[in-house]
């Protein structure tokens, strides 16, 4: 599927994948601040943004495809970092799991490797149903909004938390239900994290409720020579609320780990 994106800036390329029930716009300052040193590819994966919501329920393998075949269509053979983001993690966990020759660097945030447990399935799915109901995304935003943010971050910053809002209102029932189910019907990933080869970085906001920095420490504590940086001031969307932490993290993580000189012709 051909997806929207964004891909700015100079040098290695970082692609950052996005949450639920979001898009792109969510890396706004990623863009500007690594997008100053990094080539920065942020898609809106399949059912979010501007890329096509196709009826049905999506898996998110088939999102980590969409990514295979965007990086494909820029020509970009060589090993690239992904970020993902809570969902966006999923479907980075999925790209590390199935194509582990595409990646020199991983940066899990506000994300975990466990499947939904069974309360939680049933949970997306009465989400879903409510969405199906009221034909857009609005049961879906007043559930998420609460959780996304810190409470500090939804009292003090609604400039910020609005564009968000909006962000949310454009996606289609259709994507979100179908990302929904994809999210529930997602595999254990956890046996994958031992396997990881490249660096990874764990990113985690200190007030995150729904991947809180206990369960990163964890999923951190389990990839060989990862580790953990908590983002003081920012729950689930550590990356937006705090931006010059998060990016002050990213870069110094980035620069720790160069793109290695491409091979000499044979
Ligand atoms: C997200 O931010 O992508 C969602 O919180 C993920 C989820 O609901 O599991």
């Amino acid at each position: 599927m051909r997806l929207a994106y964004t891909d700015e800036g100079p040098g290695p390329a970082v692609v950052l994948l996005h949450g639920f029930p979001l898009g792109r716009a969510m890396w706004k300052e990623q863009v500007t601040a690594i997008g100053s040193m990094y080539r920065v590819i942020a898609p809106d994966l399949r059912g979010h943004g501007e890329s096509p919501a196709p009826d049905g329920d999506y898996t998110i393998d088939e999102m980590a495809d969409d990514v295979i075949e965007l990086l494909d269509t820029l020509g970009l053979d060589v090993p690239v970092v992904v970020g993902g983001l809570s969902m966006g993690g999923y479907v980075a966990l999925s790209l590390a799991e199935r194509y582990p020759d595409r990646l020199r660097a991983l940066l899990l945030m506000d994300t975990r490797a466990a499947a939904d447990s069974p309360e939680a399935i049933a949970k997306r799915e009465e989400l879903a149903q409510a969405v199906l109901k009221a034909g857009n995304p609005g049961p879906a935003i007043e559930a998420m909004i609460p959780r996304l943010f810190s409470p500090w971050f939804v009292e003090n910053r609604p400039e910020l938390v609005a564009p968000l809002r909006r962000v949310m209102e454009r996606n289609s029932a259709r994507g979100v239900i179908g990302a929904l189910r994809a999210m529930a019907a997602r595999p254990d990933r956890t046996p994958v994290l031992a396997r990881i080869r490249v660096p990874t970085l764990v990113l985690v906001g200190e007030e995150d409720a729904i991947t809180p920095p206990v369960e990163l420490q964890a999923m951190a504590d389990a990839i060989p020579g990862a580790r953990l940086e908590v983002v003081p001031r920012a729950g689930h969307l550590a990356p937006y609320e705090n931006p010059p932490v998060a990016n002050g993290v990213i870069l110094r993580f980035l620069d720790e780990h160069p793109e290695p000189p491409p091979h000499p012709p044979s």
